[in-house]
């Protein structure tokens, strides 16, 4: 695997290659990424991937400087797992002069994840086209579990009229059903320990908004959030809403998703669940 930390050097090797398969990461690279990475090779005979922690993505006070960073690792894992190149450019070659100039994705950036980190997505969606930019990717992946942020990749790429096949992977878990995760590094044992019972209360939320019907959707939720809350956790949102736009269901919805954010601790884990 060849290994980039300049852009001009990235893009000179990029002109000696067909199509490319992407996979933009932060690092921190757990099976969930690998999963990303080897599915990449279906869509191209070349598979990229990139490591950068986007300090535009986080807010003051978030975990930007204690994100965990460990770039020898996750570039032996990457070429385990069959990456042709990692492009993981330093600070100042992403972002060599203050950036003032972002991509402000629709109104969905605003609800849910955007409304718990203002500005969270606008920071994604800048760097993602800069990526984009960067690699000049055919394909790119991205992980599920990070729903809203896959479909606003999705609209951002139509809208831009990106020549991109944007493909969402489904989310890799645990064993116990805890979605793998970079910030899961933050857990104490106790609280790896209780972790899974998020995604056990979507599952069961699920259940119960196919038993009781999606005009019952507020009160399952609510009942759920107070389950959390009540072993410690700190739910942001815990709701269903409809897959195509993020909005609440109306009586008539059929394509729903579950999302949620909580806190365990110091550690704010994220999850989904779509509802057949
Ligand atoms: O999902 C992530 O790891 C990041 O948000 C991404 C897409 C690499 C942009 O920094």
């Amino acid at each position: 695997m060849r290994a980039f930390h300049r852009l001009d050097d990235f893009r000179q090797y990029r002109q000696g290659v067909g199509r490319v398969a992407f996979v933009p990461t932060m690092g921190s690279l757990h099976e969930g990424h690998l999963a990303l990475a080897r599915a990449a090779r279906e869509y191209a005979d070349t598979v990229v991937a990139s490591v950068f922690v986007n300090r535009l993505q986080f807010g003051p006070g978030e975990d930007f400087d204690r994100y965990p960073r460990d770039l020898r690792a996750d570039g032996e894992k990457l070429a385990e797992a069959g990456v042709d190149a990692l492009f993981a450019p330093d600070e100042d070659e992403l972002y060599p002069e203050p950036q003032t100039c972002f991509v402000d994705p629709p109104d969905l950036q605003h609800l849910l994840e955007g409304a718990c980190r203002p500005g969270h997505f606008r920071g994604v969606a800048t760097v993602v086209l800069k990526l984009f930019n960067a690699v000049q990717p055919q394909a790119a992946l991205f992980g599920r579990k990070d729903y809203q942020q896959w479909m606003l990749i999705r609209l951002m790429t139509r809208q831009l009229a990106l020549p991109i096949e944007i493909v969402g992977i489904q989310t890799v878990r645990a064993p116990d059903g805890l979605a793998l995760s970079s910030r899961n590094a933050y857990l104490s044992p106790a609280e790896r320990a209780e972790a899974p019972r998020l995604y056990r209360t979507l599952s069961e939320l699920r259940v119960a908004v196919l038993r009781e019907g999606v005009a019952c959707c507020a009160m399952l939720e609510e009942e759920a959030r107070q389950s959390l809350d009540g072993r410690g956790w700190k739910t942001d949102y815990l709701t269903v809403r409809q897959r195509a736009d993020l909005q609440t269901p109306s009586p008539a919805s059929r394509e729903l998703v579950i999302l949620a954010a909580a806190r365990l601790g110091a550690t704010r884990l994220i999850d989904n669940l779509e509802v057949e």
